[in-house]
């Protein structure tokens, strides 16, 4: 399974590095080609003879070499492997890919690729632990990086506990689950989803918005990257990062959320999260309204665009699945069927907002998926189970049709 593979190893400077040695020829037993960047570190520990030797090929270890920046740049090496690979990262590695430094070869790649990312820690057990790394070690988590071990054991500074880096069979094993087809179920398909509120502007200084925060717009957008989906993620004004490996584009009005959607097709899903403004003002005073004897200005509004509606009934280029969201605060389930059919779209997400449930801007949603066939209720749970159930079921209903 690991056959026409590339693996691009980064070996950073431990005492674990003498198993990547030994990790470069096993990935090669499955067919994988690896290629291998050697920290400074690294080199203290392995000597960029042994890892070439072992690789057939040249060890890139500087950023600005004249050479491999001629025959391939440090970002088309980032790029051209299907899973990078640091093992070991020490403490040091972790700490600059969890802030996004990029002051040499190895965390510059690990910051320029577009590919999944494995880690294997090792270091000493007091470091590990260190609360500096267990953060930096969430933080990679949260962005999409996959972890193997530590394991628990004696280490080679003498002391006892976990930091050791897992064995070579136990990073291969993770290297096969990190590119299984089964657990990117996803893959080859174009997502596009819309997250936040949207901002409409009453003159340049005012604007009329909504509370959405975007967190379950760009959950989903992680949970289907996560699954393989090439993911175009169409926001309002939100605060939150964008989210890893997801081309995402900002937007303020719903006309122009509009435009970029339609600019992103074709995709084969569209997951429509965000919470539109169903009106903007008709006129928008072109200098700042000013207050004065004639009292408060009479706004007038006129319907903006649904996205959900006019993507839904497409007649060109309409994605196989729409799946759209509903806001309610009353007859949650019967006012989402009649979404459903007067949209057009095949899915709808219907969530409870009345007060107290917590949901606007909250980090748990409790929600109901309508379609033709009938009603599933979830109980409540995190914005991010959420997305990953509803990515899982996204993918049922592709892989069925
Ligand atoms: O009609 P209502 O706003 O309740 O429908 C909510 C669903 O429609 C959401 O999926 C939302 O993203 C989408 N919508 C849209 N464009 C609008 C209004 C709503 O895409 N103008």
């Amino acid at each position: 399974m690991l056959h026409g593979k590339r693996i691009l190893l980064v070996i950073g400077g431990g005492i674990a590095a003498y198993k990547s040695l030994d990790l470069i020829r096993r990935l090669q037993d499955r067919g994988a080609k690896v290629r291998a960047i050697l920290t400074k570190a690294g080199t203290q520990f392995v000597t960029p003879l042994s890892v070439g030797s072992l690789t057939g090929d040249k060890v890139f270890q500087e950023l600005f070499s004249l050479t491999d920046e001629n025959e391939m740049g440090h970002i088309e090496l980032s790029r051209d492997a299907d899973l990078l690979v640091v093992a070991p990262a020490t403490a040091d590695l972790m700490a600059k890919m969890a802030h996004g430094h990029a002051n040499d070869l190895a965390s510059t790649a690990l910051l320029a690729t577009d590919k999944r990312v494995l880690v294997a820690p090792a270091m000493n057990v007091r470091m590990w632990l260190h609360p500096a790394t267990q953060r930096n070690l969430e933080t990679l988590r949260a962005d999409g990086v996959a972890v193997v071990g530590p394991n628990e054991g004696g280490m080679a500074c003498g002391e006892f506990g976990p930091g050791r880096m897992s064995e070579v069979p136990e990073i291969i094993a993770a290297i096969e689950k990190a590119l299984a087809p089964a657990a990117r179920p996803l893959a080859g398909h174009h997502v596009v989803v819309t997250s936040g509120p949207t901002r409409e502007a009453i003159d340049p200084v005012r604007y009329i918005s909504n509370h959405s925060s975007g967190k379950q717009g760009h959950a989903i957008a992680r949970a289907a990257a996560e699954a393989g989906a090439s993911v175009t993620l169409v926001t309002g004004p939100v605060a939150l990062p964008d989210p890893p490996g997801v081309k995402t584009i900002h937007v303020e009005s719903a006309r122009d959320m509009m435009a970029a959607v339609e600019a992103a097709l074709p995709a084969s899903i569209a997951i429509f999260a965000a919470a539109v403004a169903d009106w903007r003002v008709a006129d928008i005073a072109g200098g700042k309204i000013k207050k004065g004897a004639g009292g408060p200005p009479t706004l007038a509004f006129v319907e903006n665009p649904d996205i959900l509606a006019t993507i839904s009934q497409r007649t060109t280029d309409r994605p196989r699945l729409v799946v759209g969201f509903a806001a309610e605060t009353e007859n949650v389930v019967d006012n989402a069927r009649a979404k459903l059919a007067r949209k057009g779209c095949d899915l709808i997400v219907a969530n409870d907002v009345a007060t107290g449930t917590g949901t606007f801007g909250g980090d748990s949603n409790t929600v109901h998926l309508v379609t033709a066939d009938g009603v599933e209720t979830w109980e409540r749970q995190s914005k991010d189970a959420v997305a990953a159930a509803l990515v899982s079921r996204i993918a049922e209903r592709i892989a069925a049709r």
